[in-house]
């Protein structure tokens, strides 16, 4: 069966007053039916660029998609109008950001954002779309559905705006969800809430969700595939299990060994030592060297490819399988 998303060879630069910045370059990702996939990187790799180039949101951000295709469900992205695109957004593909606040109107109440998707895509009147904005509310747990469907988003805590948030998001029964790092700005309890509740959503409505996070712990919760991306480039990709069981990226080791019970408790934790490159600049050879304890010389002039070790895992690193000296 044919991917539901089929991400090839995509590349996104930001235009700036000096140089441009190649946010993503040449990112290939597929996720399937009913599938979570995750995103996972430090701050700044590149993962909400992939995401916006997906449906070419970039928040009046001076951002161009370059290069690659970007097929959703046997049509090419990059290919279709402004106006099918606004058709695509919303009703095909949603998107929920990280921060709750500002992602809603503080000037609209709760029911009128989460009925206005629904008036426009699904051409319904305004009573109907309030029973549904009641109903959908009711699905992501917001309790007192009724009575909170006229409040204002500065009356919902953090948790409770993500969830007004994701039920935006499903009111057009999206084929495709995107969170990026939707549980990031909120405590662990409401975060593990919040995983729970797109997980449960999966199922209910067979939907796809395109995870992004920093954090391999909710990777590990909640996500079929995952792919790690660094400096803009994917640089291992494996089934969930997989990638925990036999991590070979020294970048996703490295992600690994800074989570909190990623290692066996007796060993300490260990931040990766200095940050992801400016992209304006970025280094010769494989992006992570200037960071990693087992680069050798061949590591700072060539830049690795993207390579199967066992079929669906696949690592772009010239010391794959080498031990840290
Ligand atoms: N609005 C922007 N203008 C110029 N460059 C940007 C902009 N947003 C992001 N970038 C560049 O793209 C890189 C990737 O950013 P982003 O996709 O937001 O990373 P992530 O989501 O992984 O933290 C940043 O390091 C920055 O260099
Ligand atoms: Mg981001």
């Amino acid at each position: 069966m044919a991917p539901l998303l089929s991400v090839r060879d995509l590349v996104t630069v930001f235009e700036s007053k000096t140089r441009p910045v190649q946010a993503v370059d040449s990112v290939s990702f597929e996720i399937r039916e009913g599938e979570v996939f995750g995103l996972v990187g430090e701050s700044g790799c590149g993962k909400s660029a992939t995401c916006r180039s997906i449906l070419r949101l970039f928040a009046g951000a001076p951002a161009r998609i370059t290069g690659g295709t970007i097929e959703f469900a046997g049509r090419d992205l990059t290919c279709l109008s402004e106006a099918e695109m606004t058709r695509v957004r919303g009703r095909e593909i949603a998107m929920v950001f990280q921060d709750p606040m500002t992602s809603l109107n503080p000037t609209m109440r709760v029911g009128d954002q989460i009925a206005e998707g629904l008036i426009r895509h699904e051409s319904i009147g305004r009573r109907a779309a309030r029973l549904e904005a009641i109903e959908l509310l009711k699905q992501v747990g917001v309790p007192s559905a009724e009575q909170r469907l006229d409040s204002w988003p500065h009356e919902f805590s953090g948790g409770m705006r993500q969830r007004v948030l994701i039920a935006i998001a499903l009111a057009c029964r999206p084929k495709l969800l995107i969170a990026d790092e939707p549980t990031t700005a909120l405590d662990v309890t409401i975060q593990d809430q919040i995983l729970k509740l797109i997980l449960r959503l999966r199922e209910q409505y067979g939907m796809s969700v395109l995870l992004v996070t920093h954090d391999l712990g909710v990777v590990a919760q909640t996500c079929d595939r995952v792919a790690t991306m660094y400096a803009g480039r994917i640089v291992e990709t494996a089934e969930t299990p997989s990638l925990f069981a036999r991590p070979l990226h020294p970048y996703t080791i490295a992600l690994l060994n800074s989570l909190p019970g990623g290692k066996k408790r007796s060993e300490p934790l260990q931040p990766i030592g200095g940050a992801p490159p400016n992209l304006a600049d970025p280094p010769p050879g494989c992006r992570f060297h200037p960071r990693c304890s087992i680069a050798v010389e061949a590591c700072r002039s060539t830049a690795p490819a993207l390579l199967p070790v066992d079929a669906p895992h696949r690592v772009a690193c010239l010391r794959r399988g080498a031990e840290p000296s």
